[in-house]
């Protein structure tokens, strides 16, 4: 199970990077399987966006540069086409977000970090486009952190790689000069259909990386329920589990909590996010029931002090947004969105289509004629970018992960309203 292969990989690493992992990169020999593994895995730590023509591009990638081919496919494509029929174009973004001159022009960001999310197109974000556009334009984009290599050194924590919370993006934008926070929302039920058939299907190790936040007492039981053979009952015990820190995880990360206890095996890529000294237990740390609505209101004050953010549905115009908040050439940011091929995974997503709600489950006479209903529904499976996790999904289930994810559709639906009221521009909730 997963543990035991990221401790396998650790020690691997271990004997060839006996000090610093950047050392290991000019190690060809020793470090080549490492490499594979660690950067390989990190690589999909977080979203669907696959690079596929990155490959053929010959301008050598900062750190995730050395990343080998991928070994795996991501689960599904997540980038939708912008649901902005009234988008507006980008000659009227740069009108509404440029500063009018009565105002002051706000001091360049010099430090940026990416409050990243999982399966928020974070890895298309981060590594695609933010790695390069903070090299291009001088910003700090990574710091020194002495908790970051378990034990053996001083190492640098890439604010664009980690899944970072609010309170750690906060950290490390302290300092000399101004620092800037962005992130990116997606529409709670396709983030959570996302993570839930990636840690099934493809990345279960992931669930022992600290920076995905599973308690270590509650690993064995979420890798089982992964890995029962009927994806209802497992999708379900899934959702329901009391201890799952999927759960309304885009407010979590904006409310920020410390994190789980790591030691050198649960080091998630090739750096821990953990405070060794006082580990947290995110999934138990709020009461999402019974103080919702302060929470939700502390989430909100939070996202209305980052410096900018996006959301998924309208990726396009986020990188817009964000490019124009930190000083980003706005065409080579774009053009980085781009350079995302967006592969379908179609099979997976077909799967989803066996779940039922919780009571659909119960009740096999409402199961059957939920079914006769599904089966006259028709998917719009028009190619990349159209397809969504929903379109598989019976209603009473995709009206079930919203419950359970409540205070999370609460966020977002803000984050739209705050995106057209900011920014000027409309980003549609999907239907
Ligand atoms: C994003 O914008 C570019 C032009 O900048 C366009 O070619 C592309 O189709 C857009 N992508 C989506 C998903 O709408
Ligand atoms: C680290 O913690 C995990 C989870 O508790 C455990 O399974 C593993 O054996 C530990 N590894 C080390 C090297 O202590
Ligand atoms: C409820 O949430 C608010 C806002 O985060 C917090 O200040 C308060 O302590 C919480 N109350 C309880 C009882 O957990």
């Amino acid at each position: 199970m997963a543990p035991r292969s990221a401790r396998e990989r650790r020690e691997r690493r271990g004997q060839g990077a006996p000090t610093d992992y950047r050392g290991c990169i000019t190690c060809f020999f020793m470090c080549s399987i490492a490499l594979l593994a660690s950067i390989g895995s990190f690589y999909f730590s977080s979203d669907d966006l696959e690079p596929v023509k990155q490959r053929q591009r010959s301008t050598p990638r900062p750190k995730v540069a050395a990343a080998p081919e991928p070994v795996a496919m991501p689960v599904e494509t997540s980038a939708s086409p912008p649901r902005t029929h009234e988008a507006t174009t980008l000659a009227t973004t740069e009108v509404t977000t440029s500063t009018s001159p009565v105002e002051a022009v706000p001091e360049q960001c010099k430090t940026v970090a990416f409050l990243r999310i999982q399966k928020t197109a974070s890895t298309t974000f981060g590594q695609e486009i933010m790695s390069k556009m903070c090299g291009k334009h001088h910003q700090q984009c990574s710091q020194a952190w002495e908790h970051c290599n378990f034990g053996r050194k001083k190492c640098s924590v890439e604010l664009y790689q980690y899944h970072l919370e609010y309170n750690n993006a906060k950290q490390f934008t302290k300092g000399q000069g101004r620092g800037c926070i962005v992130t990116i929302f997606r529409d709670p039920i396709e983030r959570v259909m996302s993570e839930y058939f990636m840690l099934k299907l493809k990345h279960r190790q992931f669930l022992s990386f600290d920076q995905w936040d599973v308690h270590e007492d509650d690993i064995p039981e979420i890798d089982a329920i992964l890995s029962m053979p009927d994806i209802s009952e497992s999708f379900q015990k899934y959702l329901h589990h009391p201890r799952n820190p999927s759960r309304n995880r885009q407010t979590l990360y904006l409310l920020g909590f410390p994190r789980v206890a790591c030691n050198s095996s649960r080091c998630g890529g090739n750096a821990c996010i953990c405070d060794a000294k006082q580990p947290g237990y995110p999934a138990t740390l709020y009461d999402w029931e019974a103080n919702g609505t302060a929470l939700l209101e502390t989430a909100k004050a939070h996202l209305r002090s980052l410096d900018a953010f996006g959301l998924v549905e309208c990726f396009n115009e986020s990188v817009q947004v964000i490019a124009n908040t930190l000083g980003w050439d706005l065409t080579m940011a774009l053009s980085l969105a781009q350079n995302q091929a967006l592969h379908v995974w179609k099979p997976t997503m077909e799967k989803a289509r066996a779940i039922r709600s919780s009571s659909g489950a119960r009740s096999a006479a409402a199961a059957s004629s939920r079914s006769a209903a599904s089966a006259a529904r028709r998917l719009s499976f028009t190619g990349p970018g159209h397809n969504f996790w929903r379109e598989f999904l019976q209603e009473d289930v995709k009206r079930e992960i919203q419950q359970v994810n409540s205070l999370d559709v609460e966020l977002v639906k803000f984050a739209r309203e705050e995106f057209r009221r900011k920014y000027g521009m409309k980003c549609e909730e999907m239907p």
